[in-house]
């Protein structure tokens, strides 16, 4: 078990459009074992890794969210193929701890990736599995859960989180 360091939003790896995976080799599993092991211990439902200093096109998330249940896969080069609806809800991000902001998402969607073993996977899903999904999708383009929301509301909560940081290294 190896627990990785996560990189906080202002971190430049975090707006990084990240690399296509061409190879699955023993690199890539350890990064994948190193990034599910970092979730359960955040804890978090999902994890990009980029959020871990890896610009490359692989995230886990907890397929058992909705039931409380610990089922992390692993998504390589994961593509949103359909997406329909559109909700509010809360979202926060393990780069930016204790910021939680109401951000619209698909209700529902349609993802295709390949897993560890360089098979084609496809899932559908909704609720916050849906949401937890296009967020991490998001991170692989460089994307904040913020960036959606206006500018005042998004320095609002960027100052809050500063404010944190600096208690920390108080
Ligand atoms: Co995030």
């Amino acid at each position: 078990m190896a627990l990785r360091p996560i990189k906080n939003c202002f971190d430049p790896v975090l707006r990084k459009q990240c690399e296509i995976v061409k190879n699955i080799d023993g690199e890539l599993i350890t990064l994948s074992n190193d990034m599910i092991d970092t979730t359960l211990a955040a804890p978090g439902i999902g994890l990009a890794a980029n959020q871990i200093g890896v610009p490359r096109r692989v995230f886990v998330v907890n397929m058992g969210v909705e039931t409380d249940t610990d089922n992390l896969i692993t998504l390589i080069n994961p593509e949103i193929t359909a997406m329909e609806g559109s909700e509010s809800g809360k979202e926060g991000c393990l780069s930016i701890p204790d910021v939680v902001a109401e951000v619209n998402r698909a209700t529902q969607i349609e993802i295709k990736a390949i897993d560890l073993n360089g098979n084609d996977i496809r899932y559908e899903a909704s609720g916050i599995l849906a949401r937890a999904l296009q967020h991490e999708m998001d991170h692989l383009n460089g994307i904040l859960f913020w960036d959606s929301l206006g500018k005042v509301r998004r320095d609002i909560l960027k100052r809050k989180f500063k404010k944190k940081l600096k208690e920390q290294e108080e």
